[in-house]
């Protein structure tokens, strides 16, 4: 269902491997239908006659059709047609983690209901098989942490921002160009795609039932060269990072723009790669690292759970599986997120007078956030900050980067509202976290 960058990487697997699948499987899948809007459209993968179809019925009525790989995004139709599938007594494999995030308590109720199952290791990270792992590879711990970079758009364009001091409009452009970004990036850069994926892996890792909307997040629209560059000079990477850690019983999740050390994994993470590390008590620290999107990749991840689902294995762990199910109650509940404990960078451009840094430093005392240390920056003319001041521009004013001792996450953005309003301060305050080592 859906023949598009990954229904076509599906096919290829398919028709090209039938060998590897008919191994893993015991038998042969084959590829009875592919479903589509547009049947002119040109597929990149040669489809034997009779397949291509742009009918749904002919799916939702063929009784050879056992399992569906379902690859159609957004919302609806998305819903509806997963819903007719499991009605027509499919088993479905879907890759759709905003219709998850959105309705998997509906769809995982309606599957158990009909007998049916969801196979979804596609939908988060791509590639990386973490879906598996957390439900079954770990199920043996007790998980502690989970952080990942799970967007691999902004982690190319801030590794575009970060190596070659690529303003953020042109980094979104070339993420653009290279196919790696949508026309409209919002949900990759606005930390949207990386709460609904970080949702899907609290539920399993936690036992959490969380909407994706109630995860505090932050995106990257708003860094500057500036702060990979002075990042880099306090030894530090900026990463888009998807955050669980378990506090008691209580979860701390969130996704945020965060200075992470240089020379730890996930700082190295690169271009549009994807990484998760997990902390179980068991096991420690194990750390996941790949493709997290791509035609290819994706459909890695697809095909397994074809397989797993013609076998019968993804029934097994179905029926087990806590995620969306509204049977059990939650294990654990999200913290507050005012209370969420770590330390922070602030970027800020205020006047080169006498008694600045001491109003500044007096916020800080004042929301009892500790300072660790306080770069005063020379004026750059080159940078995105300085050109940002405009004609106009007042030229006693110099960047100054703050760095916090650990607090709480409502301290900190209290510090940062309020320097914003002193007189000596021009324009927004960048607040970051600072990953803990
Ligand atoms: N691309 C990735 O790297 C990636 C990675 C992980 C997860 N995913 C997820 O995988 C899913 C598919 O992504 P994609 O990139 O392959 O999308 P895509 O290239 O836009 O392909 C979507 C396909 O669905 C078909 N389609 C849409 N509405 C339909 C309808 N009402 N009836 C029948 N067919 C319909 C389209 O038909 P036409 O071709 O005729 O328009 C197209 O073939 C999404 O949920 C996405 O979030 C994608």
């Amino acid at each position: 269902m859906g023949l598009g960058t990954v229904g076509s990487g599906v096919a290829k697997l398919l028709l090209d491997h039938g060998d590897r699948t008919a191994r893993h499987a015991g038998r042969t899948l084959w590829l009875q239908k592919a479903v589509v809007r547009d049947l002119d459209k040109a597929r990149g993968v040669d489809l034997p006659a009779g397949i291509l179809t742009a009918d749904v019925n002919e799916v939702y009525a063929d009784p050879e059709i056992a399992v569906v790989a379902h690859l159609v995004g957004g919302l609806e139709p998305a819903r509806t047609i997963l819903l007719r599938l499991l009605e027509s007594g499919k088993d479905v494999v879907t890759a759709n983690k905003a219709l998850l995030a959105e309705h998997g308590p509906e769809l995982f109720a309606a599957a158990r209901k009909l007998g049916r199952t969801i196979a979804f290791e596609a939908s988060v990270a791509g590639g990386i098989p973490i879906i598996t792992n957390i439900s079954q590879c770990l199920s043996a711990n007790g998980i502690e942490s989970l952080e990942g970079i799970l967007n691999g758009t902004s982690n190319f364009i801030l590794t575009q921002m970060d190596r070659f001091n690529t303003p953020y409009a042109d980094a979104v452009a070339e993420a653009q160009r290279l196919g790696y970004a949508e026309a409209d990036p919002t949900m990759d850069v606005d930390g949207t795609d990386g709460a609904q994926k970080l949702a899907i892996l609290a539920h399993l890792a936690f036992g959490a039932q969380v909407a994706w909307q109630d995860i505090p997040r932050v995106g990257i629209e708003q860094l500057e060269t500036d702060d990979l560059r002075y990042a880099s000079q306090l030894g530090y990477a900026i990463k888009l990072l998807a955050e669980a850690k378990l506090v008691g019983d209580k979860l701390d999740l969130h996704v945020s723009p965060t200075l992470i050390k240089r020379r730890t994994p996930l700082a190295e993470v690169q271009d549009a790669f994807n990484a998760v590390r997990v902390v179980g008590d068991a096991v420690g620290p194990v750390f996941y690292h790949g493709q997290g999107a791509g035609q290819m990749p994706t459909a890695s991840a697809v095909v397994a759970d074809l397989i797993d689902t013609a076998v019968g294995r993804t029934r097994l762990t179905f029926e087990t599986l806590e995620p969306f199910s509204t049977a059990s109650p939650p294990r654990v509940s999200l913290r507050n997120s005012d209370e969420l404990p770590g330390r922070y960078y602030f970027r800020l451009q205020a006047k080169d007078h006498p008694g600045t840094l001491a109003a500044i430093t007096g916020v800080f005392g004042k929301h009892r956030l500790s300072i660790a240390s306080v770069i005063q920056h020379e004026r750059n003319g080159s940078s995105d900050a300085d050109s940002s001041l405009g004609d106009n521009q007042e030229h006693d004013i110099v960047p100054l980067v703050i760095m916090s001792h650990e607090g709480a996450e409502g301290s900190a953005r209290a510090v940062a509202d309020e320097i914003e309003s002193l007189g000596v301060v021009r324009g927004a305050v960048t607040r970051l976290r600072v990953k803990a080592p």
